[in-house]
């Protein structure tokens, strides 16, 4: 073990904590993370944990999260920039305005949001269980926020329910183009191309598997076949080729990166729980408006 991980492991131990990571953040945080999961297993494991102190490597709105569920908790970000702007694509006073306009409507917002906007919706869904979930709600009418290509993926499994969508979408998953996806598949004819809802639907039309981060570990670890192209942030190959050494992953040829999930880095970990200054707060008004949406997540996931 390097120094640094000895000390992460002291400090651990000396605070009562535990390290939470996303299968985006750097090969090194992950490897060195008590849990890596997708966004849902994430939130549903940092009401499960008995440490006082949560350290998630992650954005913003997923340290967000875990407060909102665990208030009496700490929950250190080891960069409070890091975050996702597509939690920021979407507008509390057009959601107001639909509610005026659709007496049934369903507010359904993707965990990648911000406290205010969770604050204003009915449930929060992620991509591993959205369809589970929109299809449990009795509302015919579907305010999908704010990732509008989930929200389509989604609408197209659920033809009896009226979508309307947000207009937010993922930089990284939509800078891939079928174009990319076309060519990495003429280079690899055999491999199985694995994608994530955030891509567009020329993208999700050209898949063989469609599913959150988890799902494509999960689809790649179980599948007979040897090779696949992986059409999201390239974070999730540690955890395939960790699973899958005798398989091949391969990207579609571009850089899919997100920038803000690679602000962490193991020193930013140690400093977070070496300082304790780096804590996600909440208003007790946001955070219980926050929490009713996310609860019946949990509770329709189940
Ligand atoms: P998952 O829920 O699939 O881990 O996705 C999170 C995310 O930010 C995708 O860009
Ligand atoms: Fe946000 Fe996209 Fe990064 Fe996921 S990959 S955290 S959606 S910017």
């Amino acid at each position: 073990m390097s120094h640094i991980t000895d000390e992460i492991q002291k400090l651990k131990r000396e605070k009562n904590a535990v390290i939470l990571a996303h299968y985006y953040v750097n090969d090194d945080v992950q490897a060195l993370a008590d849990y890596i999961g997708d966004s849902f297993y994430l939130s549903k494991i940092a009401t499960q944990v008995s440490e006082d102190t949560i350290v998630f490597c992650g954005v913003s709105f997923m340290g967000e999260s875990a407060k909102i569920l665990n208030p009496t908790k700490t929950v250190l970000m080891p960069d409070e920039s890091a975050d996702c702007p597509m939690a920021h694509m979407a507008d509390i006073d057009e959601i107001e305005a639909l509610r005026k306009q659709y007496d049934d409507l369903a507010v359904v917002c993707y965990i990648n949001s911000t406290s205010e906007l969770k604050a204003h919706a009915d449930v929060c869904v992620t991509s591993s269980n959205a369809e589970k979930i929109v299809k449990a709600l009795p509302n015919k009418n579907i305010y999908f926020i704010p990732d509008e290509h989930l929200g389509q993926y989604i609408a197209d499994k659920c033809p009896d329910k009226n979508f309307i969508f947000g207009t937010g979408f993922c930089h990284v998953h939509t800078s891939i183009t079928a174009e990319n996806l076309k060519r990495a598949k003429q280079a690899k004819p055999d491999a199985l191309v694995l994608a994530h809802p955030e891509c567009t639907l020329e993208i999700l039309e050209l898949a063989d598997y469609v599913g959150s981060t988890s799902g494509i570990i999960d689809f790649a670890t179980a599948s007979d076949a040897k090779e696949f192209i992986i059409c999201t942030e390239l974070g999730v190959l540690y955890e395939l080729k960790t699973k899958n050494p005798d398989k091949r992953f391969y990207s579609v040829g571009i850089r899919q990166y997100c920038p803000n999930m690679k602000r962490i880095t193991v020193e930013k970990v140690r400093d977070a729980l070496l300082n304790n200054e780096t804590q996600v707060e909440i208003s007790e008004e946001r955070r219980l408006a926050a929490l009713a949406p996310l609860e019946r997540m949990l509770e329709l996931a189940k």
